[in-house]
C-alpha cells in the first residue's frame, strides 16, 4: 500500500475520485480504495498499490521498457483492459481519461489496472463536448484506424471501442 499525495488535488477533486472507484465496485482490475484525506491540506486518497518488481509500471513505460514481450502478450493485456472497461461501464461510470499512463501492470498475474479516476462520471450525468482534436487530421495521422471512421457509435465512443476491442480479441 503506498500512499499517493498530488500537490495540485484539492479536497473538491479528492472525493469524487474516491466515489467513482467506490461507486464502480469491486473488481481485480480497479484499485481498492483504503481511504481518503479531506481534512487538511494534502489531500490525498489512499489506494492499493499494484506494482511490478516493487515499482509502479505504467503501460506506456511497459511497452517502451519492453516489460511486454510479445504480440501475444500485448493483446492479452489489451483484451483484460477493455474487460476492466466493459466493467465500468457496466457499472454506470466512464472513466474519461482512458491513456497509457492511466494502465498500470500488476506484476503477480501480468495483468492491467486501471487507475487515475479523476475525471470520471456517471453516464447518466456525461456530457458530450465537441472533439479538441481534428478528426480528419488524426485519421491522417494514425492511418491504422482510418476504416473505422464509419463504425455506428451509441452512447459513448469509449464504450463501442471497447466492446469491438474485446470481441476482436476473443
Ligand atoms: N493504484 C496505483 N498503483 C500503482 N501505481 C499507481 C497507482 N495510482 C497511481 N499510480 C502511479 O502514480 C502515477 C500518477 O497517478 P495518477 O495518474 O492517479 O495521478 P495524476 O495526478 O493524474 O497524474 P497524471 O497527470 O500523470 O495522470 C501513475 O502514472 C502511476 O505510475
Ligand atoms: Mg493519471
Amino acid at each position: 500500500m503506498k500512499i499517493i499525495e498530488s500537490p495540485e488535488k484539492t479536497r473538491e477533486e479528492v472525493w469524487p475520485e474516491a466515489s467513482a472507484i467506490t461507486g464502480i465496485g469491486d473488481h481485480w482490475g480497479i484499485p481498492l480504495v483504503f481511504g481518503v484525506c479531506t481534512d487538511r491540506a494534502p489531500f490525498y486518497l489512499v489506494l492499493q498499490f499494484h506494482t511490478l518488481r516493487s515499482e509502479s509500471v505504467t503501460l506506456f513505460k511497459a511497452a517502451s521498457e519492453k516489460v511486454i514481450q510479445d504480440v501475444a502478450m500485448c493483446a492479452d493485456i489489451l483484451k483484460q483492459t477493455c474487460e476492466i472497461l466493459m466493467f465500468i461501464h457496466e457499472r454506470g461510470f466512464l472513466h474519461n481519461e482512458l491513456k497509457s499512463n492511466n494502465v498500470v501492470i500488476d506484476g503477480s498475474e501480468n495483468k492491467p489496472v486501471i487507475i487515475d479516476f479523476g475525471k470520471s462520471c456517471k453516464i447518466v450525468k456525461a456530457r458530450l463536448r465537441k472533439p479538441k482534436v481534428n478528426i480528419e487530421k488524426s485519421m491522417n495521422k494514425f492511418p491504422h484506424i482510418r476504416h473505422r471512421k464509419n463504425i455506428a457509435v451509441k452512447g459513448s465512443p469509449s464504450l463501442a471501442t471497447c466492446s469491438h476491442l474485446a470481441i476482436w480479441l476473443r
